[in-house]
């Protein structure tokens, strides 16, 4: 079919600067009349060069406005000389799957279409993300470079004629304004699927759930959340490991995930949690929206803290036939995210790096071969088999630890802690508040950390006292380009170790989040049983004290509670 391409004229909106993980605002905004596609030809101009002739991916988690968008890509990119396209089947291909996509057919990069953990529906969130050529998101010169255009932009390139059906797998060829253009259909689960029988021993895997060597089978609970991994999580564990139709729920994805947020976390996880704590499964497992995210649990809801989550895996990585073969190079976490992954690394005498929140600071590292494994507090944990974080992985490393060292999720914890001490850790989200007093309350800690009084400063409550040694704003350099990332986050260190960290949201579609994150280290195995918000309660009020959060925010209590 031959088309011809038209360019329109357009105004730039305000504020399309893509936030920690793309551009994430109401669906409502996003239907406004061209600002999806201006933010669109901003993502295409920014490739400069890279853009004609090159092959792109697009797909998403499935949310309201998913089809919408995926039609405008399509006919821009037609319109702007890609030469082709890797669409998901209707648009759907899991954030975990789109860079794996990305990386196994070298395409020069590929756009995401989900606001990740956010709701969804006509009046919740919608999102566009761009990730590069080694698949994972976008680093700073880019996505700065992107809204740098979004504010001057006059005009977009559009093949409004053209007609694709993305509802069947299979390649569809276009002729526009002369130049071939490709569109193929891509089974949304299949690639994913093979990578993972490649990384992990699903064999091994399918012995621990349907029980081997005199060992009972493990029943597994996950959660979809009506999020993009249900497909995939069918597949796997119905399919692949045999796991019965009841170890799975809410895998049937849907445009509002059910109404509810998809997050995996206590609150918003909670059917999973409420499920788990009857005692009758031995794991349980939920995912967000776009499948990058995970939560674990064990036996009675044992939940497991993303930041021992990535350090337990770093520390068992011969379970895992894919780091058997390639060795583990370097560890990684972001600032706020726990510490107990660097005392694997200080083990195992491998590098490890504190990098600011946010994925696509991990990406340069591993490119460089210096980083294998890698997790965030915020539900992320992943490796250098692609370039964002992996929900689904996540669980099979779980699950091939369990297999292999014939234990379970609680005993593999308290094991991990008699090793290494364990880092006690909370985080406090007060969701969606006025900006500007968070701003202010942010500004204020800042000029605490450039003031010289506030070491040595003690901080008391009840019989725990705390000594301030540093306060700074983190700032990190890129070892790999040198990139500097200012402003990342207040960190205030005790002299004991501790740390309080404080942030604002970078993936909210409006206002503002401020997070508090809480760690304590302990060496004193007697401890090691209790609850972290009990421990951790003395050092969460110093806090909330010194910052006068409650004062600014007038929230009395968090919204979650991690
Ligand atoms: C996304 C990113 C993560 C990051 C998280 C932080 O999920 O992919 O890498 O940790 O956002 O979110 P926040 O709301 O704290 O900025
Ligand atoms: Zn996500």
């Amino acid at each position: 079919m031959t088309l011809s391409s038209t360019t329109k004229t357009t105004k730039p909106f305000d504020g399309q600067k893509p936030g920690t993980s793309g551009l994430r605002k109401a669906v409502k905004v996003f239907q406004q009349e061209n600002y999806t596609e201006n933010f669109v030809q901003c993502i295409l101009s920014a490739m400069e060069g890279a853009l004609e002739g090159c092959t792109l991916v697009v797909g998403g988690d499935g949310r309201y406005f998913g089809k919408e968008a995926v039609e405008v890509i399509v006919k821009m990119c037609a319109a702007n000389k890609v030469r082709k396209l890797l669409v998901g089947q209707n648009g759907i291909l899991s954030t975990p799957c789109v860079s794996g996509v990305i990386r196994k057919f070298s395409t020069s990069g590929g756009i995401v279409l989900t606001a990740s953990h956010n709701p969804g529906g006509p009046n919740a969130d919608f999102g566009i993300k761009f990730n590069i050529s080694n698949g994972g998101p976008a680093p700073d010169g880019v996505t700065n470079k992107i809204f740098g255009l979004s504010q001057t932009i006059q005009e977009y390139k559009i093949c409004p004629d053209l007609q694709c059906d993305i509802s069947k797998v299979g390649t569809q060829e276009f002729v526009v304004d002369g130049n071939p253009f490709t569109v193929e259909v891509i089974d949304s689960v299949d690639e994913y699927v093979q990578y993972m029988k490649e990384l992990f021993d699903f064999p091994a895997i399918k012995g621990l759930l349907q029980g081997t060597d005199g060992q009972p089978p493990l029943k597994v609970l996950i959660n979809s959340m009506h999020g993009v991994t249900g497909p995939y999580v069918r597949r796997i564990f119905l399919e692949e490991l045999g796991a019965s139709e009841d170890s799975v729920v809410n895998t049937i994805p849907l445009e509002d995930f059910g109404g509810h947020h998809p997050d995996p976390n206590l609150t918003y996880a909670a059917d999973l949690v409420e499920a788990m704590k009857n005692g009758d499964y031995g794991f349980g497992a939920a995912f967000d929206g776009d499948g990058d995210r995970n939560m674990i649990l064990g036996h009675k809801a044992f939940f497991v803290t993303p930041s021992d989550s990535v350090a337990v895996i770093a520390d068992n990585t011969d379970c895992i036939p894919y780091f058997r073969k390639n060795g583990v190079k370097g560890l990684a976490r972001s600032m706020p995210t726990g510490c107990s992954i660097d005392r694997v690394a200080a083990k195992r005498g491998v590098e490890v790096f504190e990098v600011p929140t946010g994925w696509k600071y991990f990406g340069n590292l591993m490119d460089a071969g210096r980083l294998s494994i890698c997790g965030e507090e915020s539900f992320g944990t992943g490796s250098d088999h692609i370039r964002e974080k992996d929900g689904i992985w996540a669980v099979l490393a779980w699950l091939s630890i369990l297999a292999v060292r014939k234990t379970t999720v609680e005993k593999a914890l308290h094991n991990h802690w008699q090793t290494y001490g364990r880092n006690f850790f909370t985080r406090y989200d007060y969701e969606n508040c006025e900006a500007d007093p968070c701003n202010a309350m942010m500004a204020e800690l800042d000029s605490m950390a450039s003031d010289s009084s506030m070491i040595g400063k003690e901080l008391s409550r009840g019989n725990k006292h705390y000594k301030i040694a540093k306060i700074d704003n983190f700032e990190y350099t890129d070892p790999i380009d040198g990139a500097i990332a200012k402003k990342q986050g207040i960190r205030i260190l005790m002299s004991d170790g501790s740390r309080v960290v404080f942030r604002l949201s970078g993936t909210g579609s409006s206002g503002a989040t401020v997070r508090l994150y809480i760690e304590s280290y302990e060496s004193d195995q007697s401890t090691f049983t209790k609850d972290a918000q009990e421990v951790l309660k003395p050092l969460v009020e110093i806090s909330l004290e010194l910052s006068k959060l409650r004062e600014r925010t007038g929230r009395q209590e968090p919204t979650v509670i991690t």
